[in-house]
């Protein structure tokens, strides 16, 4: 999605919003620009293509003492990729310029009456509506001719509007789209789409809600309503996220240094929540009381994507140890369905971002027919979160590289801390079982940790091997069948190989009929209580000279004899494997897009958060 940095002050403004384009650039961009205040002329800069583009145009610039500015990266959805279409975007006097991240859904009928009023577009993008309506509205107050604009509008924004009228500020305006905003004592105040961009000058956060707006001036930042312009007190976050967190840490790209961070991020989020002495479960979040809980009849989960298999996992644990029937949709179907919700149904979004638009129409959706939300997110104050009644939040720390890696086992261990939650309110698992679990857990960590270098030189020579394939079959049963849909999600999506994840039991009613040498088949065969059934499969595969990659339990020495290669995990509780066995898969599929020279950090045509239908 776009990305948006703005900031007034006493420093210079442009190598401010070219370092915080460059910490959003994860967010999915094909076009950037820039525009800022000098000799109070907007001066502005833009090109498609990636942000060296523009750092090369700015060299040929002397951008003077500009100490006010906008920038914007930008991920097309209404006109292509283009100079013309990004932002910043004018009114027609030049004197008021606006960068936007979301969709303005009624631009079209804008457009036209604009049009029809006079107003002459240079773009074919739905945000340029936005500069000609403020400019409509403009009598000297800038905030006052945002709000009123913006009435006029149907659709999401996160907003940043400059005008030569007033030289000393910037105004920012939100609804349904990530906005933060970022205070350094006498030194500025700064507007961004995400935390990363403002963390190398403040990590003083305020979030922006929907239907608000502020002003921001070198010295002052105030916060109103956009409808009526009413003064708001909002609560200014430390983020404890240093900038190092969200750099790479010495690793080649954001996803590795996070497959890495695996062990802590699991750790993090079980952290505080369970004591392995008593089998204690502390998850107040839920904010449910047992009778509450006992009044459930049923869970329905929702996500998309990644967060979605988490999800699918989900529902293996908890009508096993809880006993409830678990629904589980992708959030693009569950908005559009009829649906049989009410209090006595828990609706869990899972999302890691917390500003998946499919995510949060579902949790809107849910809230609307009375249904308690709980969701499960990854980062503070995103809107799924303070839309929820409750929030688990996943403690990954920034998830940078666009396919998700800790935030999937960070996920996957929230989702089984709520079901040893539910299973101890709702007496299903007896204390031995929850100190068995609870133990499980607490060792997990450091056995990925101790795993992860083992597993990479592994996967670096079936990498050498395979990553010349042009499709791959991922197969699994019961709770590691969604880790096969992941594994093929993650090679799919950073290598650009066609891969299909199969519930391994259902190769023989049509998949097999792709079986050949060229078609590379990986099945997790761990010693669990399915092992035999998935033997069998794995052993038609191999009657029709499929190439077998066996993922499994040390120690099996079965696997060598069958497959072509074998992988070998740790022998854990077997609960817990699916977090364990998505790790090998997740560094296949990193090598393999390395070996092919891939973006691997932000792949073509996706963006990290997908904050559009
Ligand atoms: C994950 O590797 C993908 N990039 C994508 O499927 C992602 O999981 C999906 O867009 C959901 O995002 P969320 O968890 O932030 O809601």
């Amino acid at each position: 999605m776009c990305g948006i940095v703005g900031y007034v002050g006493p420093r210079k403004v442009v190598p401010i919003i070219i370092e915080g384009l460059k910490r959003l650039e994860y967010r999915g961009y094909d076009s950037a620009g820039l525009v800022y205040l000098q000799d109070n002329k907007l001066r502005k800069h833009r090109c498609e293509g990636k942000l060296v583009n523009l750092e090369e145009l700015m060299e040929e610039v002397d951008d003077g003492a500009g100490h006010i500015g906008l920038g914007h990266t930008r991920w097309a959805t209404h006109g292509p990729p283009s100079e013309a279409n990004a932002h910043p975007h004018s009114d027609c006097s030049g004197d008021l310029v606006v960068v936007h991240n979301g969709i303005i859904e009624n631009f079209q009928t804008l457009r036209r009456e604009l049009t029809a009023r006079g107003h002459v577009f240079t773009s074919q993008t739905d945000t340029e509506v936005l500069a000609h309506l403020i400019e409509e509205h403009l009598d000297g107050d800038l905030a006052a001719a945002v709000r009123s604009a913006v009435r006029e509008v149907d659709g999401s924004f996160a907003l940043g509007v400059m005008w030569t009228g007033r030289p000393d500020m910037l105004v920012a305006a939100r609804n349904q789209s990530p906005l933060v905003l970022g205070i350094q004592e006498g030194r500025g105040c700064f507007m961004a789409s995400d935390i990363p961009a403002l963390l190398p000058y403040t990590r003083n956060i305020i979030f922006l809600e929907d239907q608000e707006m502020a002003i921001l001036k070198a010295g002052e930042l105030q916060v109103m309503t956009l409808a009526d312009g009413l003064p708001l007190e909002k609560e200014i976050q430390t983020i404890d996220w240093n900038a190092s967190m969200a750099e790479k840490a010495g690793y080649r790209h954001f996803m590795l240094k996070e497959i890495y961070e695996q062990p802590l991020a699991v750790l993090n989020t079980f952290r505080g929540r369970l004591d392995p002495e008593t089998g204690a479960i502390n998850l107040p979040e839920i904010g449910l009381s047992r009778d509450k809980l006992r009044g459930l009849r049923r869970i329905f989960l929702l996500a998309c994507g990644t967060s979605w298999h988490a999800a699918l996992v989900a529902k293996y644990w908890l009508e096993k140890w809880v006993g409830i029937p678990v629904e589980v949709d992708i959030a693009s179907e569950f908005r559009y369905r009829r649906l049989l919700l009410g209090p006595e149904v828990l609706v869990i979004p899972i999302s890691q971002s917390g500003e998946t638009a499919d995510t949060l129409a579902g949790l809107r959706l849910a809230q609307k027919l009375g249904s308690r939300i709980i969701s499960i997110c990854n980062v503070v104050g995103s809107t799924i979160t303070r839309e929820s009644d409750g929030t688990i939040y996943t403690h990954a720390g920034p998830e940078i590289g666009v396919a998700s890696t800790k935030a999937f086992t960070s996920q996957l261990t929230a989702l089984f801390l709520l079901t040893l939650y539910l299973g101890q309110e709702l007496e299903t698992i007896n204390q031995a079982k929850r100190i068995e679990f609870c133990r499980a857990l607490v060792e997990l960590p450091p056995i990925i940790e101790k795993e992860l270098s083992r597993l990479q030189q592994d996967m670096d020579g079936l990498a050498e091997e395979f990553s010349r394939s042009r499709d791959f079959l991922y197969l699994g049963r019961g709770e590691n069948f969604p880790i096969a849909l992941e594994g093929a999600l993650k090679l799919k999506e950073i290598s650009y190989i066609h891969a299909e994840g199969y519930a391994a039991g259902e190769l023989k009613h049509g998949p097999i009929a792709l079986i050949d040498r060229d078609m590379p088949v990986l099945a997790l065969v761990p010693r669990d209580g399915v092992y035999g059934k998935v033997i069998s499969n794995v052993q038609e595969v191999k009657a029709r000279h499929g190439r077998m990659i066996l993922v499994g339990s040390e120690g099996d020495e079965a696997l060598a004899e069958i497959a072509d290669y074998a992988v070998y995990l740790p022998i854990i509780h077997e609960e817990l494997n699916p977090i364990l066995y998505v790790i090998p898969l997740q560094l296949l599929s990193y090598q393999i897009a390395c070996l092919r020279g891939c973006d691997v950090d932000q792949p073509r045509n996706l963006a990290k958060s997908v904050t559009v239908e």
